[in-house]
């Protein structure tokens, strides 16, 4: 790789398989992210940062700038990281209560207003701090994409959970399989006079729509409905009309929501004890990232062989998700003895590590990355 802007380059080494296109390496982001801008123009489809917090926090690494200080370093990576993203690209963003109004600020015009997405709500711990007022037990991710549009496009819905596909059942053996009810009247104020009248059941009893509400259909649609076994009137047949929708005809996925809850993607804690399991007594930090809600992300922006970049790469839970997930990615750390961690951390992985999001991918093992450090010359 020779030299990239007055700092040299050592220590390249190998883990795993050859040309895998996975990268790690050891260096300020500022320097590197330089290095990669021109072959990675355009080419990076999922961005995912976890900047120190500015909590003055130095146990781990130096979370101790002014405000100013911590913004105006924030703003500098963000502004490289923006003509790396592709087309249909986003990133997103972690931070906390202290910063984030700032930070949604100087991103905004970073990215462009217009290209601000959502901010989810990440419920990160569930136990209570009864030292504090209030014990806060939620971070932010803020979501921009390069093009809105585009990125609405490519995003995936989120796997059916247990929980949606229980809802469908084959109460009357249904040949077109599994269906679950849903409302058959609607608010009154949206209708038309053709969707008021009365609904004869299979056992003869009538049905009005209830006060303020009208049918979704008209009649002679209704009536079609019916025939089509369409309309469910509960077992005994006098039911209220519900329509039956099939889990056949129905969406792959569900679109996701923005109040991501620990249950379903994990907590620091979670993310700890996998550190802890992985690492037993060496340290680790406060606050790592689960993989389950790094996963999350990647299985709404990206698809397998699709590159994810992460330059606060910490113990590596972005880069370890990444491989488990089929995903190429390249990591940027500073710290010498925090990217050692991650080396070690995904090695590991390359041979099978079985913790964090492991079983819910079949995680066997295989894999690789290439490894550079960048130090001052
Ligand atoms: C909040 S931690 C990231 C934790 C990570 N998400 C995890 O799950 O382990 C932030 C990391 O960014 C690193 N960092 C801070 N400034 C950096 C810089 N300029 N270049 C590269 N890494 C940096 C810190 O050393 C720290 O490991």
């Amino acid at each position: 790789m020779g030299v990239i802007s007055g700092k040299k380059i050592t220590g390249e080494r190998i883990f795993g398989e050859r040309d895998s296109g996975n990268y790690l390496f050891h260096g300020d982001n500022k320097i590197v992210l330089d290095h990669l801008a021109k072959d990675y123009r355009k080419k990076i489809k999922c961005i995912y940062i976890d900047p120190p917090y500015n909590n003055k926090d130095n146990y781990h690494y130096n979370d101790n700038k002014s405000h100013e200080e911590w913004l105006a370093e924030v703003v500098i990576v963000l502004k490289k990281l923006h003509p790396l993203m592709t087309e249909d690209g986003s990133i997103w963003i972690s931070i906390d209560d202290n910063e984030m109004p700032y930070l949604k600020v100087a991103a905004d015009k970073v990215f462009g207003r217009e290209n601000y997405v959502s901010t989810i709500i990440w419920q990160q711990r569930t136990s209570r701090e009864n030292r504090s007022t209030f014990s806060n037990n939620h971070e932010y991710i803020l979501v921009y994409a390069n093009d809105p549009e585009l990125f609405k496009a490519s995003r995936n819905l989120l796997p059916l959970t247990q929980t949606v596909l229980s809802r469908y059942k084959n109460p009357d053996n249904d040949i077109r399989g599994a269906w679950q009810s849903v409302s058959a009247n609607v608010q009154a104020g949206h209708g038309t006079a053709s969707q008021f009248y009365t609904v004869k059941s299979p056992s003869g009893l009538l049905h009005e729509p209830p006060n303020g509400r009208c049918w979704v259909y008209n009649k002679s649609r209704m009536g079609k409905e019916i025939e089509s076994n369409n309309i469910w009137f509960g077992k005994d047949g006098s039911g209220v009309p519900r329509i039956k929708k099939f889990l056949n005809g129905a969406k792959k996925g569900l679109t996701p929501q923005t109040l991501w809850m620990a249950e379903d993607v994990g907590t620091n804690d979670e993310a700890k004890k996998h550190f802890l399991d992985l690492f037993l007594k060496e340290g680790v930090f406060e606050t790592p990232k689960p993989e389950r809600l790094i996963s999350r992300i990647l299985n709404i922006a990206s698809n397998e062989g699709d590159l994810v970049l992460d330059c606060y790469l910490g113990s590596g839970s972005t880069a370890s998700t990444a491989i488990k997930m089929g995903r190429r990615f390249i990591g940027i750390e500073y710290d010498k003895k925090i990217v050692d961690f991650a080396v070690k951390r995904l090695s590991k992985v390359l041979e099978g590590e079985q913790g964090g999001i492991s079983k819910e991918f079949k995680w066997k093992k295989g894999g690789g990355f290439d490894f550079y450090r960048i130090l001052n010359s």
